[in-house]
């Protein structure tokens, strides 16, 4: 047996299957038991939204061998007809490639002919923006002068494009495009009715790629159910859709928990290679992102980060929505997206406002007195090895460590390690210090150093506190020193 699309298979027999437009069902509904038929249509709606289904409902209804009914038989000959499109009383005409005067005057010449076998005859105009101005001219003596028992229905997808004079003869039913969870529901019931296993989440996928098209939901699910082999699965419906794989997303996020600048800068340029779509990679992480938030504000701790990232967090996904918006109207989304990664460089001195407090913003990377010089430019060429070792010491040692080292002065020399730090958080690292030498694979010699406090360098204020002022908008009320 030919195979026959989802999309031709589930058409809507009767008004009540009919997804969304329930304004246009009901007064149609109302108007055919009231006899009240209007002899001129316009539909007006993007493609795939029911224009065509509900035409053809609406002939069956007028047309039904049972009688006039808002709900047709749909057994009877006509009906059957109808829904086939082999009715001679239903006109179905192209006007994208029918758009000239002698289409229409065709039409007019049929139009005072007797139904061949129902009561009315029906002519279903597609496309109707398409006819020229002269068949809109001979089209509108028809609708003038309507001759009985016949209906016009002009189903377009751009109503501004139909004359004025056109649309004051005709009643406009406005088409709007169903929920994302009425499209969900049709595609449930689809495989439910065609016996297919499917995972609820990827219905919802699909419902959402297919942006309100009842039509593209079905034709994407047609392809689903063919690519799993039977099964719509998140996995199938994530490849033909051309999402990245989970592997690859999970991996960039544990390198954006990491600060890993050099690792995700190489993922977006293999995923690009691959032949992937980075913007739809980059959405894929920005939603992952919101509800890692969300999770966190909910539950204290998402899949990935947890309260203590919440500040991190924030302005990542305010800097990442920001490059989705810009990349996409963008030649190269790459570049945007890399820049975007090389920003979170500047964040890495973000400590915790609950950190800040606690120390009572006493401790200021600019009242310690660093071997500034020789430290600082062996710390640019070591910065991304420096920072996953003090990531990891982390792990092991607390989040109070990561502060005081990502504040310390770090010298590597050949043979160890000195770090320096202010007298009063020495005990805090000595404390860890088989911890710190175990991941620097280094003896580490840790060194206080007491801390000068003129008025005017402990003023200056932690570029740290900063920041969160500025993503908190923020104003320092007290300041205390000691
Ligand atoms: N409102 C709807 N409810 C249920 N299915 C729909 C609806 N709109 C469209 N479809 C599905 O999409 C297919 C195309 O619909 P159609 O009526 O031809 O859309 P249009 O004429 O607006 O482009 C139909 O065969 C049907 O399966
Ligand atoms: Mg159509
Ligand atoms: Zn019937």
């Amino acid at each position: 047996m030919a195979y026959e699309a989802f999309a031709r298979k589930y058409r809507p027999k009767t008004f009540d299957e009919v997804i969304g437009q329930e304004a246009v069902v009901r007064t149609l509904k109302n108007a055919i038991d009231m006899e009240r038929i209007t002899h001129a249509y316009i539909f007006s709606g993007s493609r795939g939204l029911g224009k065509t289904t509900i035409s053809r409902i609406l002939t069956k209804s007028l047309n039904c061998q049972r009688g006039i009914s808002s709900s047709p038989c749909g057994e009877c000959e006509n009906c059957i007809e109808i829904d086939r499109g082999s009715f001679p009383d239903m006109y179905e005409i192209d006007a994208a490639s029918n758009r000239g005067i002698d289409d229409i005057r065709a039409l007019r010449d049929n139009v005072s002919y007797a139904p061949i076998k129902g009561r009315y005859k029906v002519y279903i105009i597609d496309e109707a923006h398409m006819l020229t101005r002269e068949a809109f001219n001979a089209l509108l003596k028809t609708l003038e002068e309507p001759p009985p028992n016949n209906i016009f229905i002009l189903a377009t997808t751009e109503l501004h494009r139909i004359p004025d004079t056109i649309r004051s003869r005709c009643q406009t039913f406005t088409f709007k495009p169903p929920t994302v969870s009425q499209i969900k529901d049709y595609l449930k019931r689809i495989l439910e009715t065609e016996k297919i296993e499917y995972e609820e989440d990827a219905l919802y996928i699909l419902a959402e790629a297919s942006e309100g098209g009842i039509r593209d939901s079905a034709s994407l699910l047609d392809q689903a159910v063919t690519l799993g082999k039977g099964h719509v699965t998140v996995k199938t419906v994530e490849e033909l859709l051309g999402f990245i794989p989970e592997t690859e997303i999970n991996n960039f996020l544990s390198k954006l928990k990491e600060k890993n600048i050099k690792e995700m800068i190489l993922i977006t340029e293999r995923l690009e290679s691959e032949g992937y779509d980075l913007n739809v990679f980059w959405k894929q992480i920005n939603d992952i992102l919101h509800k890692e938030l969300i999770d966190i504000s909910i539950k204290e701790s998402g899949k990935f980060f947890s309260k203590k990232d919440i500040e991190d967090l924030i302005y990542i996904q305010n800097i990442f929505l920001k490059a989705y918006t810009e990349a996409k109207s963008f030649q190269n989304p790459k570049h945007i997206y890399q820049l975007t990664i090389l920003k979170l460089n500047y964040i890495k001195n973000l400590v915790s406002l609950k950190e800040i407090y606690e120390k009572g913003i006493k401790v200021s990377k600019h009242t310690v007195e660093t071997p500034k010089d020789e430290a600082k430019v062996e710390k640019k060429d070591n910065e991304l090895d420096l920072q996953s070792v003090i990531l990891k010491i982390g792990k092991e040692a607390g989040a109070v460590v990561t502060a005081v080292l990502k504040k310390a002065s770090i010298k590597m020399e050949e043979s160890q390690i000195i770090i320096t730090v202010e007298e009063n958080l020495k005990d805090t690292l000595s404390e860890k210090k088989d911890i710190i030498e175990k991941h620097f694979k280094k003896p580490v010699k840790i060194e206080g150093k007491t801390v000068k406090t003129t008025k005017k360098k402990s003023q200056k204020r932690d570029e740290a506190v900063d920041k969160v002022l500025e993503l908190f908008k923020g104003k320092i009320i007290t300041y205390t020193e000691e």
